[in-house]
């Protein structure tokens, strides 16, 4: 069914309701999600773009590992991983599983080749369902090309059981060295302060190039962050591509993050009307006006439980993954333990929140919402922006 571009979207969105694969925004009532596993998992290997560091206290000429992590460390995020499985089952969703597959094999391809891939705990980046749709990523970093392998039985059994379910592969860049940015990585923080509203990052606009967890959605919008892992023409490709079936996508952007990637320890919407923002990370202006002039209200994340030091020592998200949480339902959140200050704000917001000790998770790439791919949530396509055109950039 293809969306007339009308306010009628939702008849439209009603006849396109799926029987298995249905998520229009963030926080509907969930009833089905793939939950990460970390079986296989390797350290990140550095390459053009990426590179990983150390964190908190470290010994002269320590260096970032290489190749599988641990049996012990990968136990520990199983553990947590399985722990979040249960507690969805409690609430009464249905949870599924990556495939494992094995991520320490090198990678050769005609453009490239990469030591170790990486892991299969966050399927946020990797997939997004947007309706009835399930796009896959392009991906942008080597070690992570074939990271869709450990979800494709599922997508096929979806595909199979839901004949409304529309499965698409965005186009696989190159991967090659010309996509790349090299000198991105010697820009001290005082150059890249200066250029922060170039949006240019390791990543070049030659390809077609996104992460799935540069994307968040409100029903008929859709918004991507331009990033590390997004570029300019990632989003023309997603709009390309949504917008004929009457979404809305608009690019948005953080100028004061100098190292973005992934949307969710920034900008998390919680419920319609109201996002959780990261004050450190505030939205650029013009965009903001977007959500205000919708009545849309943002609410800055309150200190996170730890510092970016005091954040496991290969974990290379920020103290901000305080921010990743998983919304169940428009009045439940689920939050890891620690971040009791946040816990707080939300039950004044109103939320019920569940906790669930996640930390070991962390070093694997993300929080609650990273190590999670929703694929239904009961609803259908809402205008929570009341029929506008967008937003109108001001670049
Ligand atoms: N790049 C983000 C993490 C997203 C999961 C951050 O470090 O805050």
């Amino acid at each position: 069914m293809i969306f007339p571009t009308s306010a009628s979207i939702d008849e439209s969105a009603a006849a396109v309701s799926s029987s298995v694969v249905n998520a229009w925004n963030e926080w509907d009532p969930l009833e089905e999600i793939v939950v990460g596993r970390a079986d296989g998992a390797c350290y990140d290997p550095a390459e053009p773009g990426y590179r990983p560091i150390l964190r908190g206290l470290t010994q002269p000429g320590e260096v970032f590992p290489t190749g599988p992590k641990p049996a012990d460390v990968i136990k520990r995020a199983n553990e947590e991983l399985d722990g979040l499985t249960a507690l969805l089952e409690s609430q009464g969703v249905v949870v599924r599983r990556p495939d494992p597959i094995e991520f320490d094999r090198s990678l050769s391809s005609p453009e490239f080749t990469v030591d170790s891939q990486y892991c299969s705990v966050c399927p946020r980046d990797v997939l997004i369902t947007v309706g009835n749709q399930v796009i896959e990523a392009t991906m942008s970093r080597r070690a992570r090309f074939f990271e869709y392998l450990p979800y494709r039985s599922i997508v096929r059994e979806y595909w199979d059981r839901d004949s409304e379910m529309i499965w698409t592969a965005a186009p696989k860049p190159s991967m090659a060295d010309h996509m790349y940015r090299k000198e991105f990585w010697e820009l001290d923080v005082d150059e890249r302060y200066a250029r922060m509203h170039d949006f240019e990052f390791c990543v070049t606009q030659d390809e077609v190039v996104f992460d799935a967890a540069d994307i968040t959605r409100m029903g008929r919008d859709i918004f991507v962050q331009e990033s590390m892992t997004t570029n300019r023409a990632g989003i023309r490709w997603l709009r390309r591509e949504l917008e004929p079936r009457g979404f809305r996508v608009h690019a948005v952007h953080f100028p004061l993050d100098l190292f973005p990637s992934h949307i969710d320890c920034t900008f998390v919407p919680l419920r319609p009307g109201l996002v959780l923002t990261n004050p450190d990370r505030p939205i650029k202006e013009n965009e903001a006006e977007y959500f205000s002039d919708h009545g849309w209200q943002f609410v800055d994340a309150p200190e996170a439980s730890s510092t970016n030091d005091q954040m496991p020592k290969y974990c290379q998200s920020s103290r901000w993954l305080s921010m990743n949480v998983l919304s169940v339902a428009p009045e439940t959140v689920i939050c890891e333990e620690s971040e009791k200050n946040l816990q707080r704000l939300l039950e004044a917001l109103g939320f019920n929140v569940l906790v669930i000790p996640f930390r070991s998770v962390y070093e694997f790439g993300g929080s609650l919402h990273c190590a999670t791919w929703d694929v239904r949530r009961t609803g259908g396509c809402e205008d929570y922006f009341d029929g506008s055109v967008g937003i109108v950039d001001g670049r």
